[in-house]
């Protein structure tokens, strides 16, 4: 059975209070849920983590090598800043997605550059929780032409 690894990335617990006119109002529960639902259809394992912290970010995925087929990755902030996660990723090897629910190029200039896509399969960014949804009918349609 194939498992795929979500991670959430800092403030993403804060989803439908949290700036509402850009990141919307549907929480991340909300969101989990329309994961699990698919992926469920699909007959894919989903495990679903959200950090504020970097080093657990980094540990979730150290360890997602040989124990997840794929990862669905909004890191949020981290996206911008940290060399560690995106060493993470490039380490793990599995087919990486990254997602973001604003359009992060249509932002602010800090927000244009993103660590983590060298190393990603492909970004999506800019459909609000859809992203979320995109980026894993992505993953299942990598998984399913591998
Ligand atoms: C975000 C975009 C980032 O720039 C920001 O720091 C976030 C969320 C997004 O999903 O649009 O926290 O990754």
């Amino acid at each position: 059975m194939n498992s795929v690894l979500v991670i959430h990335g800092p403030n993403l617990q804060l989803l439908g209070q949290r700036e509402p006119g850009i990141y919307g109002v549907i929480t991340l529960a909300k969101i989990n849920a329309q994961l699990k639902k698919i992926a469920a259809k699909h007959a894919v394992r989903l495990v679903i983590r959200q950090s504020n912290h970097e080093g657990a970010i980094v540990e979730y995925i150290g360890k997602a090598k040989n124990r997840f087929s794929a990862l669905l990755i909004n890191p949020a902030a981290y996206t911008h800043t940290s060399v560690a996660i995106r060493d993470a990723i490039a380490a793990a090897g599995i087919p990486t997605v990254e997602v973001h629910l604003s359009n992060i190029y249509a932002r602010e200039e800090f927000r244009h550059t993103s660590l983590m896509s060298p190393v990603a399969h492909g970004v999506i960014s800019g459909f609000g929780p859809q992203s979320y949804l995109l980026g894993l009918a992505a993953i299942l349609d990598l998984l399913k032409n591998r």
